[in-house]
């Protein structure tokens, strides 16, 4: 697997730009929230949606200015829907730091979501990027579904595999199939080999969110708390296999650790060594490759290219990294 900043290099110019342009759009007069920006910016997550911007961009025609505005929408609304989701989440840890919530509480942080939300719109508006608008709200739309369904389901902790996949198709896939979407008609291409591209985000977020889920399970320093999925009540795909493969008795015992004992450290500790041991994490990880594998064969049916590498070197990325 190559490093990140390795995958980079061939689009390094173009997210500088994209960075001040990023940093510029979330402007305020109010000095609360140009504080909270500035903390926000300078600590940068890994910026993946942007580079599947620019390298669909560039496979599919040319990065243009349209791709930089896409680039620095989507960044924009992931920053937002992070902010939001660790109020939901009740998460105090983000990219090794405080989370927005953990510093200034949830009324603060709600509004900043709601103030980096308008700014991509605004971004997007001043620009007449009508269809790069259309295809990012449309994601907008269904994370904000994905991400109340999965908390319908935390109430009720009936998940099933097939709702699991529904679940992070919307939560976490419809926005990275959105930035590969917007990157090719950013360049200009026709409607079929957007929503091929579409199509290959969709498949890559799709691994991108299980490889998230099985971090939760883990031990590694990630940047963001372990085992706070159970303590939320979430069941993803490690648990949801080894709740299906456990006797009755076992899985009713499982349920109400998870039901009634979420917030017990020791109860977390032996709910995550019952996925371990039953196979769970193995299973996930081969789901995981077999979304990765119909990304590759969605990207070996476009034309060669430097940028179809560098977004098979992304693909991989996203299965095998370490945060
Ligand atoms: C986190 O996304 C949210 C999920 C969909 C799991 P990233 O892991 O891309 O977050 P940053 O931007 O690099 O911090
Ligand atoms: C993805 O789910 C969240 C979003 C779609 C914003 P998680 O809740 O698992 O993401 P992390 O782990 O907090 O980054
Ligand atoms: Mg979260
Ligand atoms: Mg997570």
């Amino acid at each position: 697997m190559l490093s990140l900043d390795e995958i980079k290099k061939p689009i390094a110019e173009e997210l500088d730009t994209f960075e001040g342009k990023f940093k510029a759009s979330m402007q305020s007069s109010v000095p609360l929230l140009d504080r909270i920006t500035h903390y926000i910016v300078k600590r940068k997550g890994k910026q993946i949606r942007p580079m599947f911007v620019f390298f669909s961009a560039s496979l599919c025609g040319g990065i243009t200015e349209a791709t930089h505005r896409g680039a620095a929408l989507v960044e924009l609304l992931h920053t937002a829907t992070l902010v939001h989701d660790d109020v939901v989440d009740n998460s105090y840890e983000r990219r090794g730091y405080f989370s927005i919530n953990a510093l200034w509480k949830n009324k603060i942080a709600v509004l900043v979501g709601d103030f980096l939300l308008s700014k991509g719109l605004l971004l997007s508006i001043n620009s007449n990027d009508f269809e790069l608008l259309r295809i990012v709200s449309e994601a907008v739309k269904q994370m904000s579904e994905g991400e109340l369904l999965q908390i319908e389901k935390a109430r009720r902790l009936d998940i099933d595999e097939k709702v699991y996949y529904e679940v992070i198709r919307q939560k976490t896939a419809s926005l990275i199939a959105s930035c590969c979407a917007c990157g090719a008609s950013s360049a200009g291409a026709d409607a079929a080999t957007v929503e091929k591209m579409r199509l290959f985000g969709e498949k890559v977020g799709i691994a991108f969110q299980i490889k998230d889920d099985l971090f939760d399970f883990g031990t590694d320093e990630i940047g963001k708390p372990l085992g706070i999925d159970i303590k939320e009540k979430k069941i993803t795909l490690p648990l949801i296999y080894a709740l299906s493969k456990s006797s009755a008795s076992e899985k009713r015992k499982m349920i109400n650790l998870v039901k009634n004992h979420n917030e017990d450290a020791d109860k977390v500790s032996e709910i995550i060594d019952f996925v371990r041991s039953s196979g769970g994490m193995d299973y996930a990880a081969g789901q995981m490759a077999a979304y990765q594998e119909e990304a590759f064969n969605i990207l070996n049916d476009l034309p060669a290219h430097s940028s179809r590498d560098a977004l098979q070197q992304l693909v991989r990325f996203t299965t095998e990294r370490k945060k």
